[in-house]
C-alpha cells in the first residue's frame, strides 16, 4: 500500500489553500471539492420536486434514494431504511426520544453518561421528566477519565430500557469499547444509543459491527456538507410511531421520522464523502470491495493522526503545568486533544493563538456536565485542540510555537 499523500489530499480542501491552520475539526471539518460539486449539481440539475410523474422530478428522486444508499454503505447498515437523515444529530436525537417517548413507562430506567454532547443527555432527561421514567448516570472514573464498564454493570438493572452513550468523547478523545457496551445493555434486555460524532471523522462507520440498536452523527464534521444521520435496527424503527402526517403510517420508515423530508442536495452531497474516500483508497493501492477500500482510507488516516496526535502530546506532557484531560498517548485515542494550564484561563492561550492563523478552540463543548464533573470549569473549560488527516506536522509545530510563547505570555 502506498502511503497516504498530504499533498494531494490537502489539494482536494480547497479551504485549505489559504494556509489557514483548521485545527477546530470536531467543531466542524474542512470539504472536500467533489461534496460542493454534488450538492451544487444537485442545486442546479434536479431542483424540482419529488414525488411527480414527470421526468426530471423522477430523476431527482433517483437521486435522492441514491445518496441513502451512499450513506448506508458509508455506515455498513444492512437496509437503507434504516438511514434516516436530518439537519443535525441533536435534531434527530429529540426526534429518537420524541419516537420513543409513548413507550416509556413509569418505573423504566434509562441510562446517560455524563460525559456526552448535551445531544445524547438532554432529550433523554427529558424523556424519563415527562413519562416519569428513571433516570441513571454512567460517570467517568475521574482517576482515569474512562467510562468503567463495571461501572455500568452496577446501574444496568431488568428495568432497563435505553442506554445512551458516546463512542468518544468530543473533550476526551478516547474510544470507548462500544461493542462490549452494547452486550451488557442487550443481556438485560435494554437497547443501545450511541453518538458517534466525535468517532466518525477518524475511523470507519460500521453500525452492525458497533452492536448499537441506534447510532448517529453528523456529516459537516466528517468532510460532508452541514447533515447528519440516525442508524436504527430495521425491526426497532418499525416499532416506533409516525411523526409525520395521520396518513405517512407507522410502517414508512424512514420518511416517518423525517417529517418535512430530507434535504435534497445536502443528502446528495453526502455522496461525495464516499467519492473522496474511494478517490484516496485508488491512489493508496488498495483493491477490493468498497468498503475494504473506504477502510484502507481511514487506515491510512489514523497512520497519520497518529503521528500528529503524538507530536502535539509530547509537547504537553513535557510543558511545565499543563494537564492533559484524557489518554497522554495515542493508543486508542483520536487526535482530540484537550488540556488546561494551571493558573491560566483556556479562553485567554486560545485568543493569543488566534493571532497565529490557527483555529483551535476553548470551552465545554456542549459536554458541560463532564467539564464540570472534572473541575475544569475554574479554567473556562479546556483548550481543544482538533486534528484531521489533513493537518500537517508543520501546522502543529507552529501550534506548538503558538501555545509555548502564549503560556510563557499568561504565566
Ligand atoms: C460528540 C458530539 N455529539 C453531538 C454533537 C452535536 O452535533 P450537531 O451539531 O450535529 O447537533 C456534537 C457537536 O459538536 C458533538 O461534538
Amino acid at each position: 500500500m502506498n502511503p497516504l499523500d498530504i499533498e494531494y489530499v490537502r489539494k482536494q480542501f480547497p479551504g485549505l489553500a489559504g494556509g489557514f491552520a483548521y485545527m477546530d475539526n470536531a467543531g466542524g471539518s474542512m470539504v472536500p471539492r467533489i461534496v460542493a460539486q454534488r450538492v451544487s449539481d444537485y442545486l442546479l440539475n434536479s431542483s424540482v420536486q419529488l414525488g411527480a410523474s414527470y421526468l426530471p422530478s423522477v430523476e431527482a428522486g433517483e437521486r435522492v434514494m441514491q445518496a441513502r444508499h451512499s450513506v448506508m454503505q458509508l455506515i455498513n447498515a444492512e437496509h437503507p431504511e434504516e438511514v434516516i437523515m436530518g439537519g443535525s444529530t441533536t435534531h434527530l436525537l429529540q426526534i429518537l426520544c420524541r419516537a420513543i417517548a409513548p413507550s416509556i413507562v413509569p418505573g423504566d430506567e434509562i441510562i446517560v453518561t455524563n460525559c456526552d454532547h448535551e445531544a445524547n443527555i438532554g432529550p433523554w432527561v427529558k424523556l424519563c421528566e415527562s413519562r416519569g421514567a428513571t433516570l441513571r448516570v454512567w460517570e467517568v472514573n475521574l482517576d482515569t477519565c474512562e467510562l468503567e464498564l463495571d461501572d455500568l454493570q452496577a446501574l444496568l438493572t431488568d428495568k432497563t430500557r435505553y442506554v445512551a452513550m458516546t463512542h468518544t468523547s468530543n473533550i476526551l478523545g478516547s474510544v470507548n469499547p462500544v461493542a462490549a457496551v452494547a452486550r451488557c445493555v442487550h443481556a438485560v434486555g435494554a437497547k443501545l444509543c450511541v453518538d458517534a460524532v466525535a468517532y466518525a471523522p477518524h475511523r470507519l462507520v460500521d453500525v452492525q459491527a458497533s452492536g448499537a440498536d441506534f447510532y448517529v452523527y453528523s456529516f459537516y464534521k466528517t468532510f460532508g456538507p452541514h447533515f447528519a444521520v440516525l442508524w436504527g435496527r430495521r425491526y426497532l424503527l418499525l416499532e416506533l410511531p409516525s411523526l409525520n402526517h395521520f396518513f405517512i403510517g407507522q410502517e414508512v420508515v424512514p420518511y416517518k421520522l423525517q417529517p418535512g423530508n430530507v434535504n435534497y442536495e445536502l443528502s446528495f452531497g453526502c455522496i461525495g464523502i464516499s467519492d473522496y474516500l474511494l478517490d484516496i483508497s485508488t491512489r493508496l493501492g488498495a483493491q477490493g470491495s468498497e468498503r475494504t477500500c473506504m477502510q484502507a482510507a481511514f487506515d491510512a488516516f489514523e497512520v497519520q493522526e497518529d503521528l500528529l496526535a503524538e507530536r502535539l502530546l509530547a509537547f504537553l506532557r513535557e510543558r511545565e503545568g499543563v494537564r492533559i484531560i484524557g489518554k497522554a498517548h495515542t493508543h486508542n485515542r483520536v487526535p482530540t486533544i484537550s488540556f488546561v494550564v494551571e493558573g491560566i484561563q483556556s479562553e485567554a492561550i486560545v485568543r493569543m493563538v488566534d493571532g497565529h492563523r490557527i483555529g483551535i478552540r476553548f470551552g465545554d463543548f456542549y459536554a458541560r456536565r463532564l467539564i464540570e464533573a472534572l473541575g475544569l470549569d475554574q479554567f473556562g473549560g479546556v483548550v481543544r485542540v482538533s486534528l484531521a488527516h489533513y493537518n500537517t506536522l508543520d501546522e502543529v509545530d507552529r501550534l506548538i510555537t503558538a501555545l509555548d510563547q502564549a503560556i510563557n505570555a499568561l504565566r
